[in-house]
């Protein structure tokens, strides 16, 4: 199957499936272009409205990690400070930091208005930063992972938790055909 294969039954349905409400995803003083251009293929990947750096001056060129062109398909904002930020009104800031505190993401329920910021890979999200944000998640990790990689971990959970997926089977495996038919019949009642 090549990457951008997309399965027949997805075509008639969105793919993937997304809930109510909209997200953004971005980051705070990310200066590695790769992690960037990763961080927005994944966002493009999963639906983001939008993405945004705050006060990353020294990103050059994020285009070459970012083989699904994000920036032809959805806005991309470089605030140059945190009082440069400008988010929809209603639209909650999650702050996404491994830090005492922070709520374990799997108890966390995603905001349908919802713009994700990550921290910088040598550092953390800033505490001016931190004192914005209207809940911060921490995924259960040991240690910090990879940013773009703790922001595709978050993308996947506001998926599954918002969205409708058929039922995993008791036995180990993916859903019969007949659960698929069943659930694609509920999906769409939704
Ligand atoms: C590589 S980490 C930063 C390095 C880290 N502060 C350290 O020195 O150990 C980069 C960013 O990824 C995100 N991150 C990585 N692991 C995380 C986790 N387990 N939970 C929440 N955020 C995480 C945070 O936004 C963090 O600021």
């Amino acid at each position: 199957m090549t990457e951008t294969h997309v399965p027949e039954t997805h075509v008639k349905d969105r793919w993937p499936p997304q809930p109510r409400g909209y997200f953004a995803i971005g980051a705070e003083r990310i200066s590695k272009s790769r992690n960037l251009g990763n961080l927005m293929r994944s966002a493009h990947g999963f639906g983001a409205s939008f993405t945004f750096t705050v006060g990353s001056r020294y990103i050059d060129d994020e285009s070459y990690a970012d083989t699904s062109k994000s920036q032809l398909h959805l806005p991309h904002y470089n605030w140059p400070s945190l009082d440069d930020m400008a988010l929809p009104g209603g639209c909650r800031l999650v702050g996404v930091e491994l830090i005492e505190g922070a709520h374990d993401l799997p108890s966390f329920r995603h905001p349908l208005r919802a713009a994700y910021v990550l921290g910088p890979e040598k550092g953390s999200l800033s505490p001016e930063l931190l004192a914005k944000c209207d809940h911060v998640v921490k995924i259960p990790t040991m240690f910090c992972i990879n940013v773009a990689m703790a922001g595709a971990i978050v993308m996947y959970d506001r998926l599954r938790t918002l969205t409708r997926f058929a039922d995993r089977p008791v036995g180990e495996g993916g859903p019969s055909a007949d659960d698929l038919r069943r659930f694609a019949d509920l999906r769409r009642k939704d």
